[in-house]
């Protein structure tokens, strides 16, 4: 097992482009670490680096202590499980699973051990007999795996390894990868555009933008105390509501209404800025009428037009257009456009209690839990309101997390 360092990687492809734009990130050993962002900014070809299966154009790439710039994939001792996880159809399962240890040309006793560790580990057993093409999907996503996992490598890296598969069995290979790289304490970096994914599996997760490194932390650092629109943007769906405002004191004046913040720290961040982004969350909002006096006294009440509802079950969604400035309209479709969430208009998205009756055609009454919204530098992007605080308490809670989750897995592990 092994740390991952990298630092100051550039990556560019021979037209010039840099696809990994100067990187600098640090895996732990043992970590889980998550790599997302918007198709082309740069993840395949990060993890690619890592692997040695692309040249780095400079930078310097460690793992452990060793700089493996110019080492050679094979001696990297790594494992990759791609999207397109190619199995030999006509090898068993058991021999698909042993490839790697036959090229190592390991004995044939120590084969069948890992094999049948490895089989066990992924409830294989009864199917090691049997030929990839007489397998549902998932199993054979679990003989990937096995084949990856069968080596005992430094780290485990994945691209996209889940997105063949439908969405319930997503589901429980998810589950499955998250307790077998508890269970075995790997180095992991794993590549997705599932939102589900990067939230419950990664212990950190590392947003890239047009290979750029954008901010890196806990699922909950990057949802509560994004550094940036983007990354305010990305992260969480449906997506943070950014409302143009102008500032006066301690109120504010959206598009959807004008509103006291409350706080002097948020208002005092605005610094001489005429206008700002506001982002609410689509769960901060709430139908008033079912908030209680103290709560809607902490927050903020606007008056809007509701133009679409729909009604889940468990929770629902309004839809709130509103006009925006023209520049900054056109700043929030270009930002919704690369997030792949292409909105049309400028439109606020609600989330109600599911026993709300609000209805398309209403003039509604919303609350805003004020105590939770984000304030954003149009120029810039930069979140103006970030409370280092919470970033502090929020990464130590993280630390809890991932040692309970590793208590869990493994009771006999030694503490640290
Ligand atoms: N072999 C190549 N030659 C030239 N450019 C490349 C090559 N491979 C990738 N690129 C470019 O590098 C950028 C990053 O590509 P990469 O495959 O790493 O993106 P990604 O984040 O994995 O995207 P996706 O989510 O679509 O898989 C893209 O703009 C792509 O066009
Ligand atoms: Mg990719």
């Amino acid at each position: 097992m092994a740390a991952i360092t990298m630092k100051n990687i550039v990556k560019q492809y021979g037209d010039g482009f840099p696809a990994v734009n100067d990187v600098s990130l640090d895996v732990r050993d043992g970590e889980f670490m998550i790599l997302v962002g918007p198709s082309g900014c740069g993840k395949s070809t990060l993890l690619r680096m890592i692997v040695g299966l692309e040249d780095i154009t400079s930078g310097e790439m460690r793992i452990g202590e060793k700089v493996v710039n110019t080492v050679a994939p094979r001696r990297r001792n790594l494992s990759m499980v791609f999207q397109n996880y190619a199995l030999y159809p006509h090898l068993t399962v058991y021999e698909n699973i042993a490839f790697p240890l036959r090229l190592a040309k390991r004995s044939d006793e120590e084969v069948r051990r890992r094999v049948t560790e490895t089989a066990k580990l992924l409830e294989l057993t009864e199917h090691l007999e049997r030929k990839p093409a007489n397998l549902s999907g998932g199993q054979r996503q679990r003989v990937a795996m096995g084949r990856a996992i069968v080596r005992q490598a430094d780290a485990f890296l994945f691209d996209e390894p889940l997105s063949n598969l439908d969405a319930k069995l997503r589901g429980q290979m998810r589950t499955e990868i998250s307790r077998l790289q508890r269970r075995l304490g790997v180095t992991t970096v794993y590549v997705t555009h599932d939102q589900t994914e990067a939230m419950t599996l990664g212990d950190r997760v590392a947003v890239l933008r047009k290979g750029i490194l954008q901010q890196v932390g806990s699922p909950r650092e990057l949802y509560e105390q994004p550094v940036n629109l983007f990354v305010a943007g990305f992260i969480g769906s449906p997506s943070m509501n950014f409302l143009p405002a102008s500032v006066d004191g301690t109120f504010l004046e959206t598009p959807i209404g004008r509103f006291d913040l409350r706080d002097e720290r948020k208002a005092s961040a605005v610094g001489d800025r005429d206008v700002v982004l506001v982002g609410v969350r689509p769960e901060d909002f709430e139908d008033a009428s079912l908030v209680s006096e103290d709560k809607r006294a902490a927050g903020a009440l606007v008056r809007v037009h509701v133009d679409v509802t729909e009604w889940l079950g468990n929770e629902q969604y309004a839809y709130v257009p509103y006009e925006a400035p023209r520049e900054l309209a056109d700043q929030l479709r270009e930002l919704s456009r690369e997030l792949d969430s292409d909105q049309m208009r400028t439109q606020a998205v609600v989330s109600l209690d599911a026993s709300s009756l609000i209805t398309a055609g209403d003039e509604a009454e919303l609350w805003i839990n004020t105590s939770r919204l984000h304030i954003f530098d149009p120029a810039t992007g930069e979140n103006l309101t970030r409370d280092e605080a919470r970033v502090t308490e929020l990464a130590d809670h993280a630390t809890r997390v991932r040692e309970a989750q590793r208590r869990a897995q493994r009771p006999d592990a030694p503490a640290d």
